[in-house]
């Protein structure tokens, strides 16, 4: 199967105002093309926090590792590719939807998928 996402040692770093936040610590996974995947853990062990850095969202004090995407470092796109990329081949769906989408939108949306 192809891999259509792949992140490798991924670390995140957050500073607070008291002290540094060792948010993701060495994660690695893989995502196949059509595969997918569930993310489980208890609160606040980065699942939201890995889902931005793949979006490049995160204002973190440190993130490092690899992070591949159709075979693409997305930590080396320039910004312009980065936001080709996100809503159209990468979208994420925040936490709350109903805060972060209008739900006025979505309720006039055609079978075809277009928004009017
Ligand atoms: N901008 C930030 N500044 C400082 N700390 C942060 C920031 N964003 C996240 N954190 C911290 O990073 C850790 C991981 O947070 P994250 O939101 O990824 O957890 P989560 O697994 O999505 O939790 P939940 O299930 O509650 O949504 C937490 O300790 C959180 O407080
Ligand atoms: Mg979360």
């Amino acid at each position: 199967m192809e891999t259509l996402l792949e992140i490798k040692n991924l670390f995140i770093r957050f500073k607070s105002q008291k002290n540094i936040v060792y948010a993701v610590n060495d994660l690695s996974f893989s995502v196949y093309k059509k595969e997918i995947l569930g993310i489980i853990g208890e609160s606040g062990c980065g699942k939201t926090a890995t889902c931005r850095s793949i979006l490049r969202l995160n204002k973190s004090y440190e993130e490092k590792g690899s992070i591949q995407f159709e075979g693409r470092e997305i930590f080396n796109l320039a910004p312009k590719t980065l936001n080709q990329n996100r809503g159209n081949k990468i979208a994420m769906i925040f936490q709350n939807p109903s805060s972060s989408l209008n739900p006025i939108i979505a309720s006039v949306a055609k079978p075809s998928g277009k928004i009017f």
